[in-house]
């Protein structure tokens, strides 16, 4: 003969094995979800990967501006011809003076100046020690930075300092030179980036 305990325990059980087939159930269309997404991705996730156009001829010289391709900061520095000038005699304070690690840039931009036009450095703004925002420091031998500083890039995460080329200096915590993105020239003011002369 049943209690009214028994009766009100199983009912809890019935409860509990009905929600835990709910759960379940859930669990497994969560788990599915992103695999479907990855068969069909939305608009926002192919804009996201797609190339970017910039008119390079409304930058100032001497100024920075900051593009966003694939969810990283992508910087085009015009740099004048006191900026270029100033690349030239650092390779003693330089890891990779020549741009040796192939991983960092594009064959084209393995030269001093670090980009296919000298005028224009295009650069992924992100530290290459564990990926914070270096600051953009155009202004040589700033109180801060001390006589021996040229202009460049200062991380402020742990003090790894960068030319305005994107080549990182010795004796700092990042190990190689700034990443340069595939990009490529439309026209003379057409600046296309994510896309070079290798690509679809
Ligand atoms: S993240 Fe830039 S120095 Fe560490």
């Amino acid at each position: 003969m049943s209690t009214l305990t028994d009766n009100t325990d199983a009912m809890r059980r019935r409860f509990l094995t009905a929600s835990t087939a709910v759960v379940g159930a859930t669990g497994v269309a969560a788990a599915g979800w992103p695999f479907i997404a990855s068969w069909q991705p939305s608009e926002r996730a192919r804009a996201a990967g797609a190339p970017v156009v910039v008119d390079v001829s409304k930058i100032e010289p001497g100024a920075q501006i900051t593009m966003e391709w694939r969810g990283k900061p992508v910087w085009v520095l015009r740099r004048t011809r006191e900026m270029l000038d100033r690349l030239s005699g650092l390779d003693g304070q330089l890891r990779d003076p020549a741009s040796n690690v192939t991983s960092q840039q594009p064959a084209y931009a393995r030269n001093v100046h670090r980009s296919i036009r000298p005028e224009y450095l295009v650069a992924v703004g992100l530290c290459t020690h564990l990926g914070c925002v270096p600051t953009f420091r155009p202004e040589p031998a700033p109180a801060d930075l001390g006589p021996a500083w040229a202009g460049g890039y200062f991380c402020p995460c742990h003090g790894s300092r960068f030319d305005l080329a994107g080549r990182v200096y010795t004796g700092v915590p990042a190990p190689t030179n700034l990443l340069i993105p595939p990009y490529r020239y439309l026209d003379e003011r057409t600046l296309e980036i994510g896309r070079d002369g290798n690509s679809a």
